[in-house]
């Protein structure tokens, strides 16, 4: 979900909804702004069901409004609706809430200490203003301190943005576990979920941390601790180009990210040089590192999928145990660690909740952490002992791409440094390669018309589809499988091409789409078979192989590189084999159904 808030001289509305727009990406099925005017102090309230596009349309753009709140909501609690969208209104409409997490009291709550009061949505969030309002109402409490009370009741993880129509020249806010910032303008405040809600407006943002509470006023902004105390805090300038967030002439964002890729990989490069020319990383890592017996990598989605393909290039370069794990799972069933652990969260945007909860517990622990993120600042970033950058530039599409082969691309970087950190010889020229395969990116990237008609010959009404490889072969095939899921809707499945045969096979049916995957050497003769195995019971297969493993008739050639880095270059036909599927089904490829860019709840 998405939250933006202003207090200011501007257009409320137009501030709002600008800024809701840039946070569509975070969960687009219904959207709502709640504004106070100018003249009368009076709110006002507009909530659609669907896009902000369709929002738009609805708000009064004619009122003269300087402060309100906006939402845009990814459904956790109750269904999309426009009776579920927020900003939510306590009972005498005195106070208006929006709020991004999950609150785990909430029925608690509601049963007990607000048990006379009537609902009139599904959500949880309509507990919290209500509660805020008892509290103001039975207590005789004035905002700010009915606010501070709730927040005291409250469990779960929340970021709250807060009116009370009593004093409607401020806007207050909370946070525990979901993002939340502060934007300062020099007559305006805004706070924003992300800084890109406001980028155009200001590029000073402040942190607030857990626990605390916000009061903004066009002038003033004050951070309040638990206790009631006065927190002073610097800001810091958001390294967001607001032309970034452009899609530029491409159609969807998603074709966009795909294009940057050799930009993205050759920036890696270039961040992580050392003046001798040389890819490095931050001593301290290394050592963190070094001293300990096994890495876990985190992380959830596409994320965990670029971890799979870090294990094999850790293990191979510099022989450290590594593992890796879904987040949410790992969070509440922590298996027996190694003596000295060291933990990598893999996240794009470093907000993911599943990802955060985890390094909160291995915080706990005590155990030494890195997170590989693409946003500066962002609450694992900031969580973690240390931070390695993808530079990656905004990822939008809900579907990631660029930030699968930045992630990659790290962490190459990162077993390269440990490599000569351990006094390792090189089995190959790193930077080198790294290079070889941006231009080879290039190639695939180029040859995007080829692989749009495969995309149609394979997918055109077709319901199910299977991605087989081995080894890395798979890890790109698992990868390749969620991409297609996420935009197309095709049921697809990632398999280890030599297990199908004990078991998945008898899905296969006339027609039944297979993609196989062949960049290994040691592997290829097999997996080969395997795909002929799917072909004669009727499959319809398409081959990506690799130059030197080729054979005559498959369908992608890919340009031989390091056989240890050819995810980089194996993922990229897969993406626009999504990409392809989804646009000929007439779908809208950087917002599918049900998801959304970043997940800040469990
Ligand atoms: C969401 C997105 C996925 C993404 C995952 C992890 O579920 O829809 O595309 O891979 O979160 O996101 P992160 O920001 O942690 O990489």
């Amino acid at each position: 979900c998405g939250i933006v808030g202003y207090i200011g001289n501007g257009s409320a509305q137009e501030v709002l909804l600008n800024g809701l727009e840039r946070l569509e990406y975070r969960g687009y099925d219904s959207a709502g702004v709640y504004v106070v005017d100018a003249e009368g102090q009076q709110g006002h309230l507009f909530r659609e069901e669907g896009r902000i596009a369709k929002l738009e349309s609805e708000v009064d753009m004619n009122l003269e409004a300087h402060t309100g709140i906006g939402h845009t909501r990814w459904a956790t609690h109750g269904e999309p609706s426009v009776r579920n969208a927020h900003p939510h209104q306590s009972t005498t409409g005195r106070f208006t809430l929006v709020h991004n997490g999950v609150i785990e009291n909430y029925n608690e709550i509601k049963e007990s200490i607000l048990s006379g009061v009537t609902f009139h949505s599904d959500t949880d969030t309509e507990v919290a203003v209500n509660l805020i309002e008892h509290y103001a109402l039975t207590d005789g409490l004035d905002a700010e301190a009915a606010f501070l009370k709730a927040l005291n009741v409250i469990e779960g993880s929340y970021a709250f943005a807060l009116i009370d129509s009593e004093e409607p020249g401020v806007v207050f806010a909370a946070k525990n576990k979901s993002p939340l910032l502060i934007g300062k303008g020099t007559d305006f405040n805004t706070i924003v979920s992300d800084a890109m809600a406001s980028i155009d407006l200001t590029d000073q943002y402040v942190e607030i941390h857990d626990g605390e509470i916000v009061i903004l006023t066009e002038e003033n902004v004050t951070i309040k601790n638990l206790k009631g105390e006065t927190v002073e805090r610097d800001a810091y300038t958001a390294q967001l180009d607001a032309s970034d967030l452009d899609k530029g002439t491409y159609p969807f964002y998603m074709i966009k990210e795909i294009d940057e890729q050799p930009a993205v990989l050759r920036r890696i490069i270039q961040e992580y040089q050392d003046e001798a020319g040389q890819l490095t990383v931050d001593q301290e890592i290394l050592d963190a590192i070094t001293a300990s017996d096994r890495i876990y990598i985190i992380g959830a989605g596409t994320s965990m999928h670029a971890g799979l393909v870090g294990k094999n290039i850790i293990e191979s370069l510099v022989g450290i145990p590594t593992e890796v794990h879904v987040a949410s799972e790992f969070a509440y069933n922590i298996p027996v660690l190694s003596k000295n652990p060291f933990f990598i969260y893999l996240t794009q945007s470093g907000e993911t909740a599943d990802s955060r909860q985890v390094l909160v517990q291995t915080n706990k622990l005590g155990y030494k952490s890195l997170t590989i993120t693409n946003v500066k600042g962002s609450t694992l970033s900031r969580e973690a002992d240390y931070t390695l950058l993808l530079n990656a530039g905004p990822e939008i599409a809900v579907a990631s791409t660029k930030a699968y082969t930045g992630q990659i691309a790290v962490m190459a970087v990162l077993a390269e440094a440990l490599r000569k950190d351990l006094g390792f010889e090189a089995k190959f020229d790193m930077k080198h390669e790294l290079s070889i395969i941006a231009n080879a990116i290039q190639v695939l990237i180029d040859e995007k018309d080829h692989v749009h008609a495969l995309a149609t010959d394979m997918f055109t009404d077709k319901r199910n589809a299977f991605y087989i490889g081995r080894g890395m072969d798979y890890e790109v095939s698992r990868e390749a499988a969620l991409k297609v899921k996420e935009i197309s809707y095709i049921q697809a499945e990632g398999f280890a091409a030599g297990e199908l045969k004990h078991g998945t096979i008898s899905l296969i049916e006339d027609g039944t789409p297979v993609i196989g995957i062949i960049t290994q050497a040691n592997t290829a003769a097999h997996s080969r078979g395997n795909i002929e195995e799917t072909r004669s019971r009727g499959a319809k297969t398409l081959v990506i192989s690799m130059k030197g493993l080729d054979r005559e008739g498959d369908d992608i050639v890919l340009p031989k590189v390091e056989s240890l880095l050819s995810p980089l270059v194996s993922v990229i036909p897969t993406q626009l084999l999504a990409y392809y599927a989804s646009l000929d089904r007439g779908l809208d490829v950087d917002k599918p159904r049900n998801l959304a860019k970043s997940v800040t709840v469990e």
